[in-house]
């Protein structure tokens, strides 16, 4: 049983501490919190962190249309008690949130995904873990006991590795499987091609991989490249770049650099992390793999609920991967009712990208999505205190989305509904 937060001590202890002279690490105000962790990273890190598909549009709307909608705020409804707790895929939830998969974690901290896993755990709140995580699966599923956890799945050439990664999942306490169907090609993301910076050349965020055995088997056979050749001219950098990659990759430095396993393991990832020719029909091959409940991450049309639903699918997540795979995309705010005009209540329906406070939370709970999912802002919290300013943006988010769910006359989440906000 994780303790209970509530807004009222959130707020307190923050004036309480004023009186002391002691102001939080991590700002609540989100222009600042996201200027404060840009100060603490590199160039490339916020490149990658920070960025979207080409001109980022995607990236606007999904803030401007949030914008859009207005919540009409009700008044002498007795809000002196305030529940907003939820029940999903049998979990228990404080809040109607859950961290989204974030992979590279450790471009802005080395405890990475163990932080996070820590943070999330000691606030009862999900974590999806990213396929492209720095740090294994098991070793955070370690670090959380009993606390809810996810797997995200990026569907790899090799039907092989696919199994592998779920069924690792499930040892290892995850309780259900996010398929994210929007990266089947990688976005045309300009920071990232400008600073031409890719972090999984570098062995980051390939720990899911590199940890397993399906994967390590690979490495003995003999890799096809596909396109142009994954070898760089030497340079300099190059040659820096193959010892930084011997350092922090798995097994000892002198025996990764003599043995040539780590580029091998990075062209092998290359040449197999997506499949582009997946299809409504592979789905089959992943219910066979796990009993999980199975989550579709990035339907954005409701046709594609619909087949969702027809494929038998558990839940469906509302998302545009935060505007980093299509540039002038539809926002999610913006897809969520036609989509729930589909799925009504016959699975949960999850929303992420473009959420950044408590009253978008309500927007979203508003037009019928069940919980949403936050990706940017736990970032920005690791980034600035690790494991602690994860925690941090985890309470303040909670105590923003209780003040707005109270002050708008809703007790309970069930109150809230399309009566409580206008589209103007
Ligand atoms: C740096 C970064 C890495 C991400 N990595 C993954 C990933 O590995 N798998 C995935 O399904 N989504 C990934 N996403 C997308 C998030 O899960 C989520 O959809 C998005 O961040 C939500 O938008 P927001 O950042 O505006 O909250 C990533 C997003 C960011 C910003």
């Amino acid at each position: 049983m994780t303790k209970k937060y509530s807004a009222l001590d959130r707020q307190k202890s923050i004036y309480i501490n004023g009186l002391a002279g002691k102001k939080s690490k991590i700002p609540t105000d989100l222009c600042r919190l996201k200027e404060k962790a840009k100060k603490a990273m590199n160039p490339q890190a916020f490149g990658y962190i920070e960025g979207g598909a080409g001109n980022e549009s995607t990236m606007r709307s999904n803030r401007s249309d949030f914008d859009r909608w207005k919540i009409i705020p009700r008044m002498l409804k007795d809000v002196s008690s305030r529940d907003t707790s939820i029940e999903l895929f049998g979990h228990h939830l404080p809040s109607p949130f859950l961290l989204s998969p974030v992979g590279v974690l450790e471009m802005v901290h080395p405890k990475a995904d163990l932080a996070v896993g820590k943070a999330a755990a000691s606030m009862g709140v999900p974590m999806i873990f990213s396929n492209q995580a720095s740090v294994p699966m098991e070793k955070v599923s370690a670090a959380m006991a009993n606390q809810p956890r996810w797997f995200q799945l990026y569907w790899s050439k090799s039907n092989a590795l696919v199994k592998s990664l779920v069924q690792r999942a499930e040892k290892c306490g995850c309780t259900a499987i996010v398929v994210t169907l929007d990266t089947t090609l990688l976005g045309w993301r300009t920071r990232d091609l400008d600073l031409a910076y890719l972090p999984f050349l570098q062995g980051k965020g390939i720990a899911q991989y590199t940890s397993d055995p399906v994967f390590l088997d690979m490495l003995n056979q003999p890799t096809v490249e596909e396109g142009i050749s994954t070898k760089p001219p030497i340079t300099f950098t190059t040659i820096s770049s193959i010892f930084s990659l011997a350092k922090t990759y798995p097994g000892g430095f002198i025996n990764n650099l003599t043995s040539g396993i780590p580029l091998k393991a990075v062209r092998q990832f290359i040449n197999i992390y997506s499949r582009p020719s997946l299809q409504w029909e592979d789905l089959a091959f992943l219910r066979s793999c796990t009993k999980l409940p199975i989550i579709l991450k990035g339907i954005l049309h409701p046709s594609d609920a619909q087949k969702a639903l027809d494929y038998g699918v558990d839940g469906i997540m509302v998302s545009n991967h935060g505007g980093r795979q299509v540039d002038g995309s539809i926002s999610t705010i913006a897809a969520l009712p036609s989509i729930m005009d589909v799925v009504k209540d016959q699975v949960p329906v999850l929303l992420d990208s473009g959420i950044r406070g408590g009253a978008d939370i309500f927007k979203a709970i508003a037009l019928g999505a069940k919980a949403v999912g936050i990706g940017r802002l736990f970032v920005y919290g690791l980034t600035i205190d690790g494991e602690e300013g994860v925690k941090q943006v985890i309470r303040n988010l909670m105590a923003d989305f209780e003040l707005t769910m109270g002050l708008s006359g809703c007790k309970t989440i069930s109150e809230i509904n399309r009566d409580c906000i206008i589209k103007g």
